[in-house]
Parts: C-alpha cells; structure tokens; sequence
C-alpha cells in the first residue's frame, strides 16, 4: 500500500493527501473547521446530535472494504479528506490539451473556470444536507433514520473534499469561497443556495427518497463527468465521493421500491384490482401509485434543470479546456475533441419540439443530460416497475417527457403535458393538478408521516428491508435514542 492510500487518522483532520507535510494547509483548513462544525449543528439534522448512530466511516480508498462501521455521535463523524489513488502517468483524455500529462497543479489560463466548477458542485453537498434537516422527527423506522444521517454525514464530507481543492490550490480566493459554502443556505432569500433544486423543500421522507433516486444520480452523472477531468487532484476527490454516492441512489431506489413493495401488498389484501382508486388505497394508509407517479414527475423535472441550457458555451469551454469530460469519456470511442462532431438536441421550433443536430461540444449539456435519463429510466424499470408487475398490476411507472415543467432551457418558456404535447397557459393552469403533486396529495403524505422508533418496526407505508445494514439483524438499533 502506498502512502497515498493509507489514511491518517491521527490529527483532526484524517485525509490520505499528506497534510501533516503541509503546515500551511493544515493551519487553513484547522482554522475552516469550527465554522463548519458549527454551520452542521444549525443547520444539518435538527435533533439527534447526541445519540449514537451506526455509520459507517471510509478508512482507506480501496475499491473494497473502505469503510468500517460503529456508533458515532454525529457531530464527532471523521469527515476526511481522501482521493483514490493516483494512476500512474494518467493523460488528459479529452479536449484541447488531450494526450498531454494530467495537471498536478491548476492551470493559469483556466483557473477561473475551475474554481467555478469545484464551488458550483461544492454548494450542492451543504444544500441537501440543509434541505433534509427537519427529517429525522418522522422516519418511518431506525434502519432509515441511520440511512439519511449516513448520507447527510457523506454529503458533509463532499464538502470537505471540495473545500480541500480550494483551500490547498485556490490561495486567497479558495479560502474565501470555502467560507462562502458554509454562508450561503438551502431556500435563503438573500443569499440561497446556487441551483434551484438545492433551494426546494424536502418536507418528507417520499421526498427524501426521491431525491436521493433522482437528485443525487445528478451528482453521479457531474461526479463522473469531473472525475474525467485533466486536473487530477479533482479527477482523484471525484472518484472516490462516487464510491460513497451510489449508496446515497440505494437509499432512494430501495426507499421507494419499499414503498411500492408495501402499496401492491396492501391493495391485494385489500383486493383492489385499480391502482387509480386513490381513496380506497389510502385509506389503507400506503402511498396510492398515481401520488407516486406525481411526486416523481416534480423530482425528475426539477432535475433535469440541473443540467443546463441545451445550448452552452460554458460546457464547451469547460470540454475544450479539459475540465469535465462526458459520463464514462474514456469508453467512449471517438477522437474525444468533437471539433467537427454533432449531437441532436431537442429544440422548440415553431411552436413544436423538434430534434436538431447541434455542434458536439454545444450539446454537450444535453449529451450528459440523456446519460443521466437512460440510467434513472433503467432503475425506475429495474427497481420500481418490476415490484409492480411481481404484484400483478397493470401499472407502470414512467419519466416524463424532458420538456415537462422546466425552469431552465427551451422549455422554460412553454407548458407541456408529461408525454411532451404542449399546452396552454390556461390548459396547464386547469389540468396541473393531474401531473404535479396537489396540496391535498401533499397533506395525505404528511399524515402518514408518524415517526416509529421501536428497534425492527416500520411505518404502515413502508416494508422492510430485504437485508440490514453491515448484515445486522431485522431488530438491529441503528440509532440509539435513549441518553
Ligand atoms: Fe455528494
Ligand atoms: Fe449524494
């Protein structure tokens, strides 16, 4: 094992990037710390700061076995500092600069951009944290309470990776965005969080589990694209958060599955044959399909605002430049410049949406964007529609078409039903209500949010588990509530 895999865990700060040979570094980041302490006692989980969670902490960056398990109290969590081990004579693979050795340093004529970049992904980490807070109050069981505090500790930690880059490569200015990502917050009016999805409510656990699914495999999806970077330090933080983000997906693909698995049951003891009997499948206290289709149009629409303009010059700077490449890039088979490639983009033209070739690197906003929606389509398939179809129910579950309800982009300017037929302002005002969650749809799923905190119990809505935890026991305490 080489030093750059063995993670200390002597100081205050457990990392495997050498910091005790970095004074200055150490000092900056010793110096950040307090403040970020304190920004996770005010503003993550409201409540439970003093029990003992059983989390898992990362303990070294090998593909397996990188993370050991035990209780913790919250705010004591290691957040550390750890990217994957450099790879030996690594190129850059893409972009103008492509076949030229990996930077170790940052790049003058990009340094802007880069910086840009690293705060833009780091603002996501401290906003869901932020947006998931009030949570704890009514999970369905202890096994899922532990699972948010997992991703909110991980999600912590992202923070940190990101801070890390800019503290140690971005001087002056590092220092003062690193203080800026504790400052802003999740929904504030004067100073919010940079996305507008990191801005939305997460009032409830449907929500949480859906952005989990939706949301975080937008991180994936920019993780990915920035672990292709030709700026290694960042390539190496981005490959590892992955390794912690796919549990972050599990959570919401497994949590909604459960939720479906726990529906179908109930409305076959219930002998309901018509998922879209909405009063009589809550009545039996689950989520009625048609609610979880809604909730999932606002998650994936929300989204799929993260992504971008269709047409952007940022992305095709960033690519030329050697930033941020595409989902998977090095699997990719072409020249990996595009100078001269296209890519078909649907666009509004005339009043309808059309597919049009636009310049690859223009495009490349959209590229990662259908990236993103072939791999929430396979898990939505995988994961949701086969539970229903086990049932027996003649329901499916599906995306919605890319220009329903957006806030970014082409489709920003018209109103589209979840197949993608445009509407009218006043179609859409009077049929709303039959794609998007209504605030009665909203309040029956706040009613069902009653918290169960007896070690192996569940909520109505929710079956278990297939397994626990680190292989514990259906009874396991995840969370230790009592003092
Ligand atoms: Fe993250
Ligand atoms: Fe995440």
């Amino acid at each position: 094992m080489s030093d750059a895999i063995a993670v200390d865990y002597d100081g205050l700060i457990p990392n495997n990037v050498g910091l005790n040979a970095d004074p200055r570094l150490r000092r900056a980041l010793e110096s950040w710390h307090p403040g970020c302490i304190d920004w996770w006692k005010e503003r993550g989980p409201e409540g439970f700061q003093q029990n003992l969670v059983y989390l898992r902490t990362a303990v070294s960056v090998e593909p397996e076995g990188w993370a050991r398990f035990g209780y913790v109290k919250m705010p004591d969590y290691r957040w550390g500092i750890l990217l994957a081990p450099t790879v030996d004579g690594r190129t850059i693979p893409f972009g103008a600069h492509k076949g030229e050795p990996a930077w170790q340093e940052v790049p003058g004529e990009y340094r802007a951009m880069l910086r840009r970049l690293i705060v833009v992904q780091g603002d996501t980490e401290p906003a869901s944290v932020e947006q998931q807070r009030i949570l704890g109050r009514t999970a369905p069981s202890l096994y899922d309470l532990r699972n948010l505090f997992q991703v909110n500790v991980e999600e912590a930690r992202h923070l940190w990776a990101m801070v890390y880059l800019l503290q140690k490569y971005f001087g002056r200015d590092g220092r003062e965005e690193a203080e800026d990502l504790l400052r802003r917050r999740s929904g504030d009016q004067d100073s919010p969080r940079l996305l507008g999805a990191f801005n939305e409510a997460t009032p409830d656990w449907l929500a949480f589990f859906m952005f989990t699914f939706f949301t975080d495999r937008d991180g994936k999806m920019q993780l990915h694209a920035l672990a292709q970077s030709g700026f290694d330090p960042l390539s190496r933080t981005c490959r590892f958060m992955l390794t912690e983000e796919a549990h972050h997906m599990f959570v919401g693909q497994s949590g909604v599955g459960r939720i479906i698995e726990r529906t179908c049951a109930a409305m076959r003891e219930a002998g309901i044959a018509d998922p879209s009997d909405i009063e009589r499948v809550r009545a039996l206290g689950v989520v009625d399909l048609p609610t979880l289709q809604k909730r999932m149009n606002l998650h994936f629409s929300l989204t799929l605002d993260l992504f971008g303009n269709e047409v952007s010059t940022n992305a095709a700077n960033a690519f030329n430049a050697g930033l941020k490449g595409r989902y998977l890039e090095d699997q990719i088979d072409d020249d990996h410049r595009l100078v001269d490639a296209t890519y078909p983009v649907l666009r509004l033209r005339d009043g309808a949406i059309v597919g049009e070739a636009l310049p690859a690197l223009s495009g490349l906003n959209m590229r990662l964007r259908d990236d993103y929606v072939a791999d929430a389509q396979s898990g939505v398939e995988r994961w949701w529609n086969r539970i229903i179809q086990r049932a027996g129910f003649d329901y499916r579950l599906k995306l919605p078409h890319v220009a329903f309800h957006r806030h970014i982009g082409e489709f920003a300017r018209v109103h589209a039903d979840p197949d993608g037929k445009l509407l009218s302002a006043d179609d859409w005002r009077r049929r709303r209500d039959e794609f998007l969650p209504s605030a009665a749809d909203d309040a029956f799923v706040a009613s069902l949010m009653q918290p169960v905190t007896e070690p192996g119990r569940f909520a109505s809505w929710i079956a278990p588990p297939r397994a626990g935890i680190d292989n514990k026991p259906g009874d396991f305490e995840y969370v230790k509530l009592a003092e």
